[in-house]
């Protein structure tokens, strides 16, 4: 089968109606482009599922905080199509800008109770354009299944929420974390590391793992899990932490203590990159 790259709203739902009508199931794998391994096992968990799998590639303008990130965030379409088509994607959706956000265009969804903290504290507005970004992507594929990285985990809580809260009739996957041989998330920004930051950059995954272990061996405080990441990131004086939070697994919100599963998740600069990650602690 080859992947079919559209670029408009209607093929891609003339292209959805068929593979309906002849039985299938649509997966959809909504992404920014710059496509990487992690992302390739979106697309396998949507293709092994058999369905009809659709890759959204759209820089999303509205989510962006910063012009320079923004503008930073080249796309590189015809690896992406190559990528989807190896995994066995059938489509690739990559519509225009105005595609997206015709003139008059005047809409947002927003799920505030999830967006205050943690990367919602830092970048104003950004979950506000994924939350509506998403919720179109997801009326135009009309897939049963959708797939996200953990990575993202606070953008992950907010879709599920928002699927829930507007009855969107379809089942969001999470996929755990693909990670580099030292440790590193897969990012699509972690092209943008010196060779320097880059030795450097897996010591987050390193600190918060440490956090993970203090937690397996009985710690039920966050404030001395937070303690210990800290100690070994502040080590590194190339990082400079914007927030390292000790939260409930589900919706992502700071806990007291540490009595259900929990993630620890931080976002710090290296240089001008900014790395997220976070780990899920079971308890
Ligand atoms: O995670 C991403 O790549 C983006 O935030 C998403 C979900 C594709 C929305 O633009």
């Amino acid at each position: 089968v080859s992947t079919q790259l559209l670029y408009t709203v209607e093929e891609v739902r003339s292209a959805v109606a068929k593979a309906r009508s002849a039985g299938r199931t649509i997966g959809c794998v909504p992404t920014m482009g710059a496509l990487h391994a992690g992302h390739g096992a979106l697309i396998d968990w949507s293709v092994e599922a058999g369905e009809f799998t659709v890759v959204t590639v759209f820089v999303n303008p509205i989510q962006f905080d910063r012009k320079e990130d923004y503008d930073a965030y080249a796309i590189s379409l015809p690896a992406d199509v190559d990528l989807c088509a190896a995994r066995g994607a059938a489509v690739v959706f990559a519509p225009s800008v105005e595609g997206m956000y015709p003139e008059g265009f005047a809409t947002a969804v927003e799920v505030p109770a999830l967006a205050q903290n943690l990367c919602g504290a830092f970048r104003p507005g950004h979950f506000r354009g994924v939350a509506t970004v998403v919720a179109k992507l997801l009326n135009i594929v009309q897939p049963q299944a959708a797939y996200f990285g953990e990575k993202d985990a606070q953008q992950l809580a907010i879709i599920r929420q928002m699927a829930a809260d507007l009855n969107l009739p379809v089942r969001i996957v999470s996929v755990p974390t693909g990670r580099e041989f030292d440790g590193l998330a897969l990012s699509s920004r972690n092209r943008r590391l010196s060779e320097a930051e880059r030795r450097i950059a897996p010591l987050l995954y390193q600190a918060l793992d440490a956090g993970r272990r203090k937690i397996g061996n009985g710690s039920r405080d966050p404030a001395e899990v937070q303690r210990v990441v800290l100690t070994i990131l502040e080590a590194e004086p190339a990082f400079r932490v914007e927030y390292l939070e000790v939260v409930d697994a589900r919706r992502m919100q700071a806990v007291e203590s540490i009595h259900e599963d929990v993630r620890i998740a931080a976002a710090a600069w290296l240089g001008s990159t900014r790395l997220i990650d976070n780990v899920l602690c079971r308890v």
